[in-house]
């Protein structure tokens, strides 16, 4: 089945640094510190580890099996296993959702870069707020500049996209990856330093159960989702560029491993900062924007924080924009067999097209409105609750019921080369036929307001 002349991942270090970069992005460094902030502090965390292990890893090795066994791209897999089978809507929820996702996560991937270069500049950083939240409103609200800078980083995404799996996704990746490592890793150890540090410490893992309702378990559902990019066939894509002898069990672990570590680290990063500098934590997006960069303006050499703090907030959103435009990208090549640039071309044009509908609701769009919610509203709202569910439901419904047991357990084995126990096996077969789907479904209809949980 396998396709010689299909481009794929060189290596082993590669495959990680990619699907971990796919998997860090906004969702850790600003989301998941906000979220463990109003939902219990470590409370949360424990919950979200929960979900992570009992319930994500099991779907990652779904959209990892149907990926890496057809090498093919959504579309082109779910044919290959299942023609002619209505879960080819996996396929369609997958284009939708990456066009959903990066409608609104590359206008503010278009933000990061402003802020890099605001941060270079002696006016921007100052202890008072107001000036800031102006600063923030003026800028985002604006008809020209976010529009460009959305469409730079579109751009810049497209560039690596265009030069393929190998040499582009991979090998940015592989300086990209590190460089944010250390970034995060720098800025967490400046953050915990400062005087006053230990109460945003212990608001990140002071353990309060009191605060855990059915909100939370769905937020901490949600979250685990997206950020280990679920639900979208970004996995199932990825995973069609890996290496047949590859273990998926440890590099879906070391996946997962590697996003909560950055979520945390993200939260020592910017939680015992704001603790120290006595601001309200829950200021929701805008806190990245606005709060920090009052925290740099009182750091000694702050203007080189911000340009560090924004810079790594860039690497993330771009390595998870480039799998959101693959998954696009290799639907184009492989179904339509377009050329990878024409390919690249059109992504970048209806995703321009919609990001910059996304970015201008933001000022002279806002009264524009569509179920109540400006573009870039939908666009978040339409993604996380609805495309990303969904999308995992059927992927596990689909491996699940629809895939071979015998086929399912060969992928995971690596054809035999890895050692599967079977009370494993089972352990996986048992999530993913019944608890996922049972446990998506809930979700999913709490979210569009059919049941109400507690
Ligand atoms: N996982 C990314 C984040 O945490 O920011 C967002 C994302 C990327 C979601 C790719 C879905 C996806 F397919």
């Amino acid at each position: 089945m396998a396709n010689m002349n299909r481009d794929g991942f060189g290596s082993r270090f590669g495959v990680l640094v990619a699907v971990a970069g796919s998997a860090v992005g906004l969702g850790n460094l600003w989301r998941f510190p906000y979220l463990v902030g109003n939902n219990g502090g470590a409370a949360f965390i424990i919950i979200y580890l929960l979900f992570v292990i009992l319930l994500c890893l099991p779907i990652m090795f779904s959209e990892f099996i149907i990926g890496r066994r057809t090498q093919a791209n959504v579309f082109g897999a779910i044919n290959k296993l299942a023609p002619k089978s209505p879960f080819i809507i996996i396929g369609i929820i997958s284009v939708a959702a990456s066009i959903s996702i990066m409608s609104f996560y590359s206008v503010v991937g278009g933000w990061t870069l402003e802020y890099i270069f605001k941060s270079f500049s002696p006016q921007f950083l100052t202890a008072d707020s107001a000036n800031l939240a102006n600063q923030f409103s003026g800028f985002s609200s604006a008809s020209f500049m976010p529009v460009v800078m959305h469409l730079l980083f579109l751009g810049l995404s497209a560039l690596i996209v265009v030069a393929g799996i190998k040499n582009g996704i991979e090998k940015y990746s592989k300086i990209l990856m590190p460089a944010l490592f250390v970034l995060v890793l720098l800025l967490a150890v400046r953050s915990i330093t400062l005087d006053g540090a230990g109460a945003g410490i212990r608001f990140l893992f002071y353990p309060d159960f009191s605060k855990i309702t059915g909100e939370t378990l769905l937020a901490a559902l949600g979250q685990a989702f997206f950020s280990l990019s679920l639900g979208m066939g970004c996995i199932i894509t990825y995973g069609s560029y890996v290496n047949r002898k590859e273990n998926l069990f440890k590099i879906s672990l070391m996946t997962a491993a590697a996003d909560t570590g950055f979520a945390i680290l993200a939260g020592l990063a910017v939680m015992p900062a704001v603790f120290a500098f006595g601001i309200p934590p829950g200021q929701g997006p805008s806190l990245v924007f606005i709060t920090l960069p009052q925290i740099f303006a009182q750091l000694p050499f702050g203007n080189l924080f911000s340009v560090a703090f924004f810079f790594i907030l860039f690497i993330a959103a771009i390595t998870s924009a480039i799998s959101l435009l693959e998954v696009i990208v290799a639907y184009f090549t492989e179904e339509l067999k377009l050329t990878r640039k024409a390919a690249v071309i059109i992504a970048f044009t209806i995703i321009g097209t919609f990001g910059t509908l996304s970015s201008l609701s933001n000022g002279v769009l806002k009264d524009v409105t569509i179920f109540g919610k400006t573009f870039f509203d939908l666009f978040d709202y339409a993604s996380s609750n609805i495309f990303l569910p969904v999308g995992g439901l059927l992927v596990v419904l689909f491996v699940g019921w629809r895939m071979k047991r015998a086929d399912v357990l060969d992928e995971l084995s690596s054809g035999g080369a890895v050692a599967v126990k079977s009370f494993v096996f089972r352990w996986v077969m048992l999530i993913i036929k019944f608890v996922a789907p049972i446990a998506i479904t809930i979700v999913l209809l709490n979210s569009i307001g059919l049941i109400k949980l507690f």
